[in-house]
Order: structure tokens, then sequence, then C-alpha cells
């Protein structure tokens, strides 16, 4: 079964103008898709498309002006499922330091399971495990202010991680990262994946979402493209028209192509690059 089902997802932000009338801007404009479970889906789009809006319908902390959202078949708007959905889907967010709210990597990685009442041993374990699998294990008693921003990243990915969801929803979470913290944080969330964790990963860095099963679209708050990462590469001029580019490997390929260089369609990452060009005739 679908994990995620957003079925005609229509959401308005709502502000009063200086009479005091109310005003709505409409930030999501008729979106469905499906999320399956143990998947890595990646949203792609510019600013203003809609992005983080869509990653708030998905555990409840925006609710659909219209249309419906399900996890794992509970719908968001009743407020009978408002504690499961948030349980079952847990989200990390774009700034590393505005997620970080203890002193200490473990007090902070327990501030979740605390809330939710969970007794002390099985928080223990809980943070022991989260840190282990986000590679932080080794810096549970340190102060996370003198960590690098990819580390509190993974800090922040371990405090999710210790509410034991199914599903993780990432906004953005390496656009204020170096190279370096881009790969740990990706490569984190694909390790996650690999463990059976469902993943949203919003992000504007294209070889990022070249690693997902399923890549979404989205521009002026609908879906302009979805597919398979080498189903929407492949279509180089539709993304630039969304002021959206393709992976290097994509666009190198493609220039290397029109010098005349025989390189097969497929080509997405570097390492298909590098193998292919290995093999080609000039
Ligand atoms: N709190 C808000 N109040 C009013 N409008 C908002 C608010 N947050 C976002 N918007 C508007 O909704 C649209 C989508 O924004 P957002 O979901 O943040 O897009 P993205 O994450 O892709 O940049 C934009 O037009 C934005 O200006
Ligand atoms: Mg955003």
């Amino acid at each position: 079964m679908d994990y995620i089902r957003v079925e005609d997802l229509i959401f308005d932000y709502t502000k009063l103008d200086e009479g005091g009338a109310p005003v709505a801007t409409r930030a999501i404009d008729g979106v469905s898709f499906t999320v399956a479970r143990g998947s890595f889906t990646a949203i792609i789009g510019q600013n203003g498309s809609g992005k983080s809006t869509l990653a708030k319908s998905l555990n409840g902390l925006l609710l659909p002006t219209s249309g419906k959202v399900f996890i794992d078949g509970l719908d968001t708007a009743a407020p009978e499922n408002t504690w499961n959905v948030r349980q079952k889907v847990a989200m990390v967010f774009q700034n590393p330091d505005n997620q970080i709210v203890s002193a200490i990597v473990e007090d902070d990685v327990a501030f979740g399971p605390e809330n939710l009442g969970i007794d002390p041993a099985e928080i223990r374990r809980r943070v022991d495990s989260a840190l282990e699998s986000v590679e932080m294990g080794d810096y549970k008693g340190k102060a996370p202010h003198l960590l690098s921003g990819g580390q509190k990243q993974r800090i922040a990915i371990a405090g999710a991680v210790a509410m034991e969801p199914e599903c993780i929803v990432f906004d953005e979470p390496t656009a204020m990262l170096d190279p370096k913290g881009r790969r740990e944080v990706l490569g984190i969330a694909r390790q996650l994946n690999r463990k059976g964790m469902t993943v949203v990963f919003i992000t504007h860095f294209m070889e990022e979402a070249a690693c997902a099963d399923h890549v979404i679209v989205l521009d002026g708050g609908v879906i302009r493209m979805e597919g398979t990462p080498r189903e929407i590469f492949s279509q180089e001029e539709e993304l630039e028209a969304l002021s959206l580019g393709v992976p290097t490997a994509v666009r190198m390929a493609s220039l290397l192509r029109k010098r005349g260089v025989e390189l097969p369609d497929s080509i997405l990452t570097d390492e298909e690059l590098v193998s292919a060009l290995m093999e080609a005739k000039a």
C-alpha cells in the first residue's frame, strides 16, 4: 500500500490586510501523488514553488484548505490522528542551528522522546542507537555549537530518528552546508532509507535528487513533472524552462555528445560518466 497519499491538495495561507479583510495566498494548487513505503522520493522546484508547504502538510503541521493527505492510511485532518501522524512522520529542516535546543548532543537527541513521555532506560537506548545511525556515537557528550554544519544536521537527524518514525521528510537539509556536509547528510538519509525508512527529500541540488527512486517537480504549487531520475533529467529543456538544472554529469554528457563523443543516453552520475568516457570513441 502507498505510505503517503496526497489527493487534490490545496493549501492557502491567509493573512489579514490593513483593513482586517482576509487575503489568501495559494501555495499548493491541486496536488496529487503517492509515496511508496520504504521509497526515497525527491522533491525539487524553485523558491516559492510550494515545497516547504507540502512538506509541512505531510505530518499535519499544516492541514489542507481542501483535498486530503493520508499517512499510512490516516487522514491528517482528523483530530484523532494528529498524534499518530506526528509520530509516524518526522521532519528535518534547513537550518541545523534552529533545530538544536540543548548544550550537549545526547540531551538534544533525547529531547523529542522525553516529550513523548518515554521512560529513561528506553530513551537511553534510543539516543545511543540514533547517534550510531548518524555515525555520531563518539560525540554524545560534546557541545553542538562546536560541531560542523554537517555534524549538527546529523544530530538533528538523530533527534528525528530517536522518535522512531516510519518516514522522515527532509526540507532542504543540505542547503546551508558545504560540499562535505552535504555528502554526509545525503549519505545518512540514503543509509536510513536502506534500513527501511521512507524518505522524502526536498533539495535544490540536482545531484541529490538523482539518488532518489522517484522525483517530483513542483512549480507554482503544482506538479509539473514526475518520474524516475532518468526520466526527469533527460528533459533538460523542460527543466530549464522551470529554472532548474540537471546533474553536472548529465550536463557534461550532453555537451560532450554535441562535440561528437558517443555516449549512452542513460548517464546520470559522475561514476557513470567516467566509465562511459573510458569506453567512448571521440
Ligand atoms: N507563512 C506564510 N504566509 C504567507 N505566505 C506564505 C507563507 N509561507 C509561504 N508562503 C507563500 O507560499 C508560497 C510557497 O512557499 P513555500 O512552501 O515556502 O515554497 P518553497 O519551500 O518551495 O520555497 C510562496 O508564494 C510563499 O511566499
Ligand atoms: Mg522551502
